[in-house]
C-alpha cells in the first residue's frame, strides 16, 4: 500500500515529552502544519499549561490537551489510552520524545542510579504506547509513530550508558518495525538530532559531550522541523545536520571500543554530585 501523505488537519497527535525542548517544538512544528486535536504528555503539570497555552495562542483550530503523568510507571501507558479514548479521540500521530539524561558512572550509586528510570521511560514506555497506538493505525490504513532518537545511539557512551544504549535500542526497534509495516500505509519514522539546545541534563544544556560539543548545538525548532520532515519521508533514521552527518561518518571508521574511550576522554567523569540527580520511585 503506498503511504498517503499525512492530513494534517484529519490528524490527531500524541507527543510525549510534549512541555518542553524538542518534543514542545515537534508540538508545534505539527500545529504548524495543520494539525488540529493533539495532546502532549510530562510530568509538570504547570510546564504542560503553559506549552498548552501558547500552542492555543499560535492557531485559531487547535484543541491541544494535556495529561501530567510519570510514563517510567508501567500503568501509565494504559492510562493515557483510557484518557484519549474517553475523550472519543483516536491517535493518527504518536511522538516517542519524552527522555532524560544525566552524567552517572552505571552502579555506583545504587539507590540513586537511573538506569532502570531510563529503561522504563525509553524503552518500555515507547514500545508500550506503540503496542496500543499501532494496530488501530493499521487497521484504518493510515498514521505514523515519530521517534526521537539521538546521535548517541551510534556510540558507546560512557556515564551516560543507559541513554545511549536506549537510543540503540530504539534505532534497531524502530528500523525493523517500519520494514514490517511497509505495505500498510503507516509510518514509522526516526529522527536522529545531535547536541540541542534544551533542558535534558537539568541544568540548561543538551545532551552533554565535552570538546564534541564543538561540532554544534542546535535549536529545538530547527530539529522539530527536521524531525516532521522526516516523518512525512518516513525516514528510516535522518540525522539532523550536515555537521552530525559528518561526525557519524568520522566516528563510524572507528572500532566502537576506540570510540568509548575518546567519547569517555571528551565527556569526563562525573563528579561526585552528578550521581544524586534523579531517583527511580
Ligand atoms: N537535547 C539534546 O541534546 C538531545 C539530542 C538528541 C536527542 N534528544 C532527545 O530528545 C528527547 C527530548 O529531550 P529534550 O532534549 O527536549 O529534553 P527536555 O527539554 O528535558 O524534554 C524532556 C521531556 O520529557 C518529559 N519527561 C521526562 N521524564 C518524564 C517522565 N518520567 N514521564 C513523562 N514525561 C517525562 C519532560 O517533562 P517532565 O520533566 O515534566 O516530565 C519533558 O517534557 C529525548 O528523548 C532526548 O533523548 C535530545
Amino acid at each position: 500500500m503506498d503511504l498517503k501523505d499525512i492530513s494534517y488537519a484529519q490528524s490527531t497527535a500524541l507527543v510525549t515529552g510534549g512541555s518542553s525542548g524538542i518534543g514542545r517544538a515537534i508540538a508545534t512544528e505539527l500545529i504548524a502544519r495543520g494539525v488540529r486535536q493533539i495532546v502532549i504528555v510530562a510530568q509538570d503539570a504547570e510546564k504542560l499549561e503553559h506549552a498548552a497555552f501558547e500552542m492555543r495562542q499560535s492557531s485559531d483550530s487547535v484543541d491541544v490537551r494535556t495529561l501530567s503523568i510519570d510514563l517510567s510507571k508501567h500503568d501509565s501507558p494504559a492510562e493515557v489510552q483510557r484518557q484519549i479514548e474517553s475523550w472519543g479521540w483516536q491517535v493518527d500521530i504518536l511522538v516517542n520524545d519524552a527522555g532524560i539524561a544525566r552524567k552517572q558512572k552505571f552502579a555506583m550509586n545504587k539507590e540513586n542510579d537511573i538506569s532502570l528510570l531510563t529503561v522504563d521511560l525509553m524503552v518500555r514506555a515507547v514500545i508500550d504506547l506503540s503496542l496500543r497506538f499501532l494496530p488501530p493505525m493499521v487497521e484504518r490504513g493510515y498514521g505514523g509513530i515519530l521517534n526521537v532518537c539521538s546521535t548517541a545511539c551510534y556510540n558507546p557512551v560512557p556515564f551516560t550508558a543507559m541513554y545511549a544504549a536506549s537510543k540503540a535500542f530504539m534505532l534497531s526497534w524502530s528500523q525493523a518495525v517500519r520494514e514490517e509495516n511497509h505495505d500498510t500505509g503507516v509510518r514509522v519514522a526516526c529522527i536522529v538530532p545531535g547536541v540541542t539546545q534544551t533542558n535534558l541534563d537539568g541544568d540548561g544544556h543538551g545532551e552533554r559531550r565535552g570538546l564534541l560539543d564543538a561540532v554544534g548545538i542546535d535549536q529545538p525548532e530547527d530539529v522539530a522541523k527536521a524531525a516532521v520532515d522526516a516523518l512525512e519521508d518516513n525516514a528510516a533514521q535522518s540525522i539532523v545536520g550536515a555537521n552530525n552527518k559528518l561526525l557519524q561518518m568520522a566516528q563510524g571508521l572507528l572500532p566502537d571500543a576506540v570510540k568509548a574511550r575518546l567519547i569517555s576522554k571528551a565527556r569526563g567523569a562525573p563528579e561526585e554530585s552528578d550521581n544524586v540527580s534523579a531517583k527511580h520511585s
